[in-house]
């Protein structure tokens, strides 16, 4: 028997950002695989509508109503789980946002938030979870970078240095930490349509832009994402680690 198992039965996986986009796509499709999800973000709201949906597929959700960019609020998350005796198996940094400003009109408080939620938040909940994955005997870390952190594309320039940065800290992570059993991917998707792009991809001329150079000729959809999610937090990527997998219809493989 050579296939390993892509089943994610008996594990716990907690996704930031999970209330809405890709990371509810991702929450759902852990819950489709057999995961208890703990999802996070900070829209009570919006984090009902994805545990509906978890349960829904037969699994547990926990809900936490927190601020990603505040240490606090990810040292509340983490002591409340070890009261519940809730071990995380995998760990997904999804949250993130941007501001598309120019270069020359970035403020230090547009700096400070995008770097925060997008960079600093990943950081900290990496080393909260890795420290309880050590003592457990491992686990899979999965950040959502992007494709602007390999390419120079139009998101601005704080964006673009937030998604580097995360797949050079993949890198390192998994440098650390896969003698414990731990791996650390990441994920790099191009468009796909969430309220964070919904803007953009309906205006059509940056939309026609986009397919330009994508060899497939769409934007993805979510469950394109899911599959590539799974498949890093599952015993199928046993021995894949400090990768960042591109999710781009094959943008970033073209030369002229
Ligand atoms: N969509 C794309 O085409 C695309 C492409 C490449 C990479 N990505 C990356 O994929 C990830 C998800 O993007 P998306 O398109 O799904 O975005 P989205 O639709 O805007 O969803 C972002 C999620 O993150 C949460 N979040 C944001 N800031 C937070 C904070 N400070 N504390 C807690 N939660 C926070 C949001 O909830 P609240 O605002 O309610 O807190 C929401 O649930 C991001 O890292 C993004 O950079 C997206």
């Amino acid at each position: 028997m050579y296939l390993p198992s892509f089943s994610l039965e008996g594990k716990t996986a907690l996704v930031t950002g999970a209330g809405r986009g890709i990371g509810r796509a991702i929450a759902i499709g852990y819950a489709e695989a057999g995961a208890d999800v703990v999802i996070v973000s900070r829209t009570q709201s919006d984090l009902e509508e994805t545990a509906e949906h978890i349960q829904q597929a037969g699994t547990k959700a926990y809900t936490f109503e927190a601020d990603v960019t505040n240490k606090s609020h990810i040292e509340a998350i983490f002591e409340k789980l070890d009261t519940q005796n809730v071990k995380i198996d995998i760990l997904v940094n999804n949250a993130g946002m941007n501001i598309r400003s120019k270069a020359l009109e970035v403020s230090d408080e547009e700096w400070d938030t995008i770097m925060n939620t997008n960079l600093r938040s990943a950081f900290w909940f990496s080393q909260k979870a890795g420290e309880r994955m050590k003592e457990n005997g491992g686990g899979k870390i999965v950040t959502i970078s992007s494709v602007a952190g390999h390419v120079a594309l139009r998101t601005g320039v704080v964006y673009a240095s937030t998604k580097a940065a995360i797949i050079q800290m993949t890198k390192n992570l998994a440098l650390e930490w896969g003698q414990y059993g731990i791996n650390v991917n990441s994920i790099g998707p191009w468009y796909f349509k969430t309220p964070l792009t919904e803007k953009l991809l309906a205006d059509k001329d940056y939309l026609n832009d986009i397919l330009a150079v994508t060899p497939q000729k769409r934007v993805g959809e979510l469950s394109d994402l899911v599959g590539p999610a799974v498949f890093l937090a599952s015993d199928a990527a046993n021995y894949v680690n400090g990768q960042t997998l591109f999710v781009d219809g094959g943008m970033t493989i073209q030369g002229f």
